[in-house]
């Protein structure tokens, strides 16, 4: 079992001490999964308390090796526990499923949503943008932040049920930094884009954005990056926790945008 789920475990059973219960989450080693057993409201002094056990057990469970190796994702796990606890004061399930996330067992690549017809900004299921969300989930454990410690991540969906996820990568120098969406748009573009198909067919449907806190996002570099492909794309903005949700379509970020088809209205040709 990994030191991560060990973490949550012994919280749960921190928890499990408070008296006021319903249901809660906890790890079924033999099922390997979370199940629902009982929900905890935990009060403020617990929360402390809990909080502060949770981060020594995930500080001493690494050695230096594993620290540097890990040192993102631990960092990003322990941070986001604790945004989560203070914004919600319990943990339910959709928040551990989240943190969940932090797991190196369920990381995914190359999602294709199955049985979908042709999608697209409009015709989006409750279920399918759920889906586009744990995506951006997933991707942002990937993320690169160890100056801002700011963790994002996002997930475009293409007509197809596609879905390409990123997250995003810093540098030493911080210009050189690469946001969650415009690392999602390198990654559909050089897996299927042939020629300008992207652009003509509008063929990006949509795009989720997770990050802490919610909405803002995409910053105004990756609007103009995503306006390229389809003005039209639904824009979904989560906080970390699946929750909050913010629907925008992208003209709406980016009113009078630049994009392909200003280049095309102002061509002139000039006679030789
Ligand atoms: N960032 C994104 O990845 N997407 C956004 O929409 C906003 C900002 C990243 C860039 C940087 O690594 C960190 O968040 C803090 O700005």
């Amino acid at each position: 079992m990994s030191c991560l789920l060990q973490g949550i475990l012994i919280l749960g059973s921190l928890i499990l001490n408070d008296q006021n219960s319903e249901d809660f989450v906890v790890y079924n080693e033999s099922k390997k999964d979370f199940e629902i057993v009982q929900k905890r409201i935990i009060d403020a002094d617990a929360l402390e308390k809990s909080w502060g056990d949770l981060k020594n057990y995930v500080d001493g469970s690494f050695n230096d090796n594993e620290l540097i190796e890990k040192f993102s994702v631990k960092d990003g796990f322990a941070k986001d526990y604790k945004y989560l606890k203070e914004k919600n004061k319990f943990l339910d399930v959709i928040t551990l499923e989240m943190l969940k996330q932090w797991s190196e067992n369920t990381q995914k690549q190359n999602v294709k949503l199955d049985n979908c017809e042709e999608l697209t900004e409009t015709n989006l299921t409750k279920d399918v943008k759920t889906k586009l969300i744990l995506e951006a989930q997933r991707a942002r454990t990937f993320a690169y932040a160890p100056y801002s410690e700011f963790h994002v991540g996002s997930a475009i969906l293409t007509k197809d049920g596609r879905i390409y996820s990123g997250c995003n990568f810093e540098n030493a120098a911080y210009g050189n930094t690469i946001c969650a969406e415009r690392s999602a748009i390198a990654k559909a573009i050089s897996s299927e884009n042939r020629g300008i198909s992207f652009q003509k067919k509008s063929n990006i449907v949509a795009i989720a954005v997770v990050l802490r806190g919610g909405g803002g996002s995409p910053c105004g570099n990756c609007r103009q990056a995503l306006y390229e492909f389809n003005p039209n794309m639904l824009v979904i903005m989560s906080d970390i926790d699946g929750k909050n949700i913010i629907e925008k379509r992208l003209y709406e970020l980016l009113p009078m945008g630049f994009g392909p088809c200003a280049l095309e209205n102002a061509k002139v040709e000039l006679k030789k």
